[in-house]
């Protein structure tokens, strides 16, 4: 809904200036050359509503659209692609040497990253559990997992809890850590997690985990937008050398890295 019902009584009276301001203006005079129409209130009213609701409808597309087309929403839309391709080529490699891909996303929010790759391979190639911790994410993930007919388990559980990573069975052996880090501002839990991840993933196994070294609009997004928590999202920047050191003195190696165009957001794919 573009009007919350507080603005109920805005809107009639918007609704009556730009009436009054667009009949009086006489722009739709080709329309009442008898000007019978024009100076009657309720005239206006229906003259201001056409008004404001076109402006805005036009007003709020081009606003929606510099705002998508911001380096930030581009960068991530391609680190979507990015991610999905490198999944995607995980689990075809696996399946062409007779091995099943044992996934794990940690925090997969709505799922669909995974879901939509999960579609393109027939059952019995990938075991798939998407968790996230919250229950609203973990419903979402579920219906759309509903609606592509993909079958999936899809459950709530904490990404940094050790009892809940222990309940991971069979041990993964491709594990997806996607727009974690960069939410969380704790080094320290983040240096750790690679360490748990890597006592959980199978020898010879995949880790992809996405970095984030870079974001043009750092400050008006602190301004703007919550995060999960509620409280303004000031995001974490770690470069990729940090964050690569720390997957290594876990035990991980083989690093490769893709980057988005804008060098904001980054893929990167290791093994055990
Ligand atoms: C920015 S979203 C990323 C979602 C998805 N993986 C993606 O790349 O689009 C971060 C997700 O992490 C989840 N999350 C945050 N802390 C978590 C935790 N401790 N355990 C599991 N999930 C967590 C949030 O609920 C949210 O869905």
């Amino acid at each position: 809904m573009l009007y919350s019902k507080k603005l109920g009584s805005i809107r009639v009276c918007a609704a009556y200036f730009f009436g009054k301001i667009g009949c009086n203006g006489r722009l739709f005079v080709f329309l009442d050359k008898n000007n019978y129409f024009f100076k009657k209130t309720l005239f206006y009213f229906f003259v201001g509503y056409f008004i404001l609701w076109k402006s805005l409808t036009w007003f709020g597309k081009i606003i929606d659209r510099v705002y998508l087309d911001s380096q930030g929403w581009q960068g991530i839309r391609q680190r979507g692609e990015i991610l999905k391709s490198v999944l995607r080529q995980v689990i075809q490699d696996n399946f062409e040497q007779g091995v099943t891909t044992n996934l794990l996303d940690v925090a997969c929010g709505g799922g669909r990253y995974d879901l939509e790759v999960l579609l393109d391979f027939s059952g019995g190639a990938v075991n798939a559990l998407l968790r996230d911790y919250k229950a609203e994410n973990v419903q979402k993930a579920q219906e759309l997992a509903l609606h592509l007919g993909v079958s999936a388990t899809i459950e709530q559980a904490d990404a940094f809890n050790d009892d809940d990573l222990n309940r991971v069975l069979p041990p993964p052996n491709l594990i997806v850590v996607s727009g974690l880090h960069e939410i969380l501002p704790d080094n320290e839990l983040i240096r750790q997690h690679f360490q748990q991840l890597y006592r959980l993933l199978e020898p010879g196994g995949t880790l992809i985990f996405t970095i984030q070294p870079y974001h043009p609009q750092l400050e008006f997004i602190a301004r703007v937008l919550n995060s999960h928590t509620g409280k303004p999202w000031v995001m974490r920047l770690r470069p990729l050398e940090l964050t690569e050191a720390w997957a290594t003195d876990a035990g991980f190696q083989d690093f490769q890295v893709q980057m988005d165009n804008f060098n904001i957001f980054g893929v990167v794919k290791a093994r055990k």
